[in-house]
């Protein structure tokens, strides 16, 4: 499976922030906001990773990120000129797809779970359909909402209703089967003049083929879209690693941790990323065992 790390509009939520930054490089804590997805990736096994961005911020990216060898993975840039949508990221890497399965990860993104890689492992297994995974939240209204029938089983999704039948968002993380680049090429704009993943996934869930895990109390997930959720990520981070010790969002780690860099790889990285508690932290993860 491949995966596609969508990091481009205008991240207009956050101006004055971005005018002059991409969103998905503003820190979240100790780290820029893309690492956060790409570790999410790169825990799902996925090893081939297509950064689509818009033209002026992809050298950025490639300055952060580089060829991806250092995390034991390979990535591939393309542009993005307008943000017509988050589907359009599939019509983009067409080529690169090349039948594939792909999963997409929004860049403002974060999953936070303690049983995740299993998660996402089943995610990847699944050869027929799509997967996306519901969160409660208090604002539904701000996201894609998913209504279930009494059994359980998904009833319908709705991109940012204005009356929600429920309070279960989708959140930023998506699996997709072979045939996405194909449905994705029958998506027509919305009202709003966007490509819409709503559209997508409906696609699935009207030929009984999207799977929704709910993920409940113990997972946390936030999108970093806005003032307010950009100050929460950061806190949410802060806490976690400074009470656990545990990193959050370390692509470093999870290369080591899934077996994609090897222990003087990790060693290497953390005395690069010099006297920071994170290369302290990494540098520990090096005289422990993998687990
Ligand atoms: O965060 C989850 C939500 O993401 C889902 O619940 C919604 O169904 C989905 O439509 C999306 O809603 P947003 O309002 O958050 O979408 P937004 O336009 O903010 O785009 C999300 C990210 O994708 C953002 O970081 C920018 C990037 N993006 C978006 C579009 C439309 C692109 O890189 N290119 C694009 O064309």
């Amino acid at each position: 499976m491949k995966g596609i790390l969508l990091a481009g509009g205008a991240g207009t939520r956050l101006h004055p922030l971005t005018l002059a930054m991409s969103k998905q490089l503003l820190p979240v804590y100790d780290k820029p906001m893309v690492y956060y997805p790409l570790s999410t990736l790169m825990l799902a096994g996925i090893r081939d990773i297509m950064i689509i961005s818009t033209p002026q911020d992809i050298p950025l990216f490639k300055r952060l990120l580089g060829d991806g060898s250092q995390f034991g993975v390979t990535f591939e840039y393309r542009t993005q000129s307008s943000p017509d949508g988050i589907p359009q990221a599939f019509l983009i890497a067409a080529d690169w797809l090349d039948g594939s399965p792909c999963a997409l990860a929004l860049g403002d993104n974060l999953i936070f779970a303690d049983h995740l890689s299993a998660i996402l492992k089943q995610a990847t297994q699944r050869t027929i359909g799509a997967t996306v995974f519901a969160y409660q939240v208090r604002d539904p209204e701000r996201y894609g909402v998913i209504t279930f029938d009494t059994e359980g089983r998904a009833l319908d999704i709705i991109e940012k209703p204005a009356d929600p039948a429920s309070n279960w968002a989708v959140t930023g993380l998506y699996f997709y089967d072979h045939r996405v680049l194909e449905f994705s090429r029958k998506l027509r704009p919305s009202a709003r003049g966007e490509l819409e993943i709503t559209d997508l996934n409906r696609m699935y869930l009207e030929e009984g083929n999207l799977q929704v895990e709910r993920l409940g109390r113990g997972c946390a997930w936030l999108d970093a879209g806005l003032p307010d959720s950009l100050l929460e990520a950061s806190a949410f981070v802060h806490t976690i690693q400074a009470r656990q010790g545990m990193l959050v969002g370390s692509p470093t780690e999870v290369a080591y941790r899934m077996g994609f860099i090897s222990r003087q790889q990790l060693i290497e990285q953390a005395q690069n990323i010099g006297k920071t508690e994170l290369g302290r932290v990494l540098m520990d993860l090096s005289l422990r065992d993998r687990s």
